[in-house]
């Protein structure tokens, strides 16, 4: 059984330190805090590290150290108190700085440089969001695989869950999240599937393993265990050859053709910048205030955040 001390001085990224005031008072005060919460107990390390500036104190190495990192999952994280900072003021994202006046082109510097920057490594991930009949919603990810003025378009399988709702309801909106850059664009729109050409373009491209995915899966229906799908890949393998795989009636793809896409930009202080481009309608008199003229039948107009 390792020693409170020796543990407490592993917390640290100077553990070498001999300070034994600082070991000893934080020794203390650690003790009292374990008990009452996490927030307390996080709070008091940071405390002692700003008094004591040579140590810098480290969230995980200290639970890690304690031991505490699977006693209890809510002491590992602060949740209330995560806030990463976002962009400063320098870095607004402003009418000005629009790429394109009608929100494809728009989307496409965006994309363009979310594929460029580190950290995002699936910069096509974005969720979808369909509803029953009733409006009951549901969420999940899905890869976008192509884009353009005549929609975002993903595959899935048909009867899905979201296959299922989407047939009853069809209406969906998309969110991406590019952390590293801040960024977020959220679309809302209609859906169409997209042609069985299409689908079968883009079963053919698919490597194997995922073509035989997309017969083994029954998407969304409740299975026994893995068992099943390993029996069924089986099967599979040994009725199909590479390249001979032909795309089933169930899987293909749909497009959600945008009403509104918004464009948002995280700022530190949190008066993050909101640009939404709606289609233009009947009614809108673009004033270059609160409205203002877009291309290709768009207007575009500030949210605030
Ligand atoms: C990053 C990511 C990408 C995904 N891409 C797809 C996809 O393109 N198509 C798909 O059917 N499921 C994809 N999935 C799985 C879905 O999130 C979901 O589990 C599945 O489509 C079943 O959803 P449903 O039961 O709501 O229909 C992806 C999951 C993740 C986390």
């Amino acid at each position: 059984m390792v020693s409170t001390c020796t543990r407490i001085r592993s917390m640290f990224r100077r553990p070498d330190t001999t300070n034994t005031l600082f070991y000893s008072s934080l020794s203390s005060a650690i003790s009292c805090s374990i008990t009452t919460s996490s927030v307390s107990y996080i709070r008091t390390c940071r405390i002692y590290c700003r008094v004591f500036s040579e140590f810098s104190f480290d969230k995980n190495m200290a639970h890690t150290a304690l031991g505490t990192d699977k006693m209890n999952a809510n002491w590992e994280t602060d949740i209330g108190g995560m806030r990463i900072k976002y962009k400063d003021k320098s870095e607004t994202f402003t009418e000005d700085d629009l790429k394109s006046k009608e929100p494809f082109g728009q989307f496409k510097a965006w994309f363009d440089e979310a594929t460029k920057t580190p950290g995002v490594l699936e910069p096509n991930a974005m969720c979808l969001a369909t509803a029953t009949r009733d409006g009951i919603p549901s969420a999940r990810f899905v890869l976008l695989k192509g884009f353009g003025p005549d929609g975002f378009k993903f595959y899935t399988n048909y009867e899905s869950r979201k296959g299922q709702e989407l047939a009853e309801n069809p209406q969906a909106a998309l969110t991406f999240y590019w952390e590293p850059m801040r960024r977020s664009v959220r679309i809302e729109g209609r859906v169409e599937k997209t042609s069985s050409a299409d689908g079968d373009e883009y079963f053919r491209a698919r490597p194997f393993h995922s073509q035989l995915g997309a017969l083994a899966s029954k998407q969304s229906a409740i299975i026994a265990g893995r068992e099943t799908l390993m029996i069924k890949e089986r099967e599979l393998l040994a009725q199909h050859t590479e390249g001979q795989v032909a795309r089933p009636e169930c899987w293909g793809g749909y497009r959600v053709i945008p009403r509104s896409i918004e464009f948002w930009q995280g700022q530190s202080d949190r008066l993050h910048d909101r640009i939404r481009f709606r289609r233009r309608e009947p009614k809108d008199k673009p004033d270059g205030i609160l409205i203002h003229e877009g291309t290709d039948g768009w207007v575009y107009e500030r949210l605030s955040p």
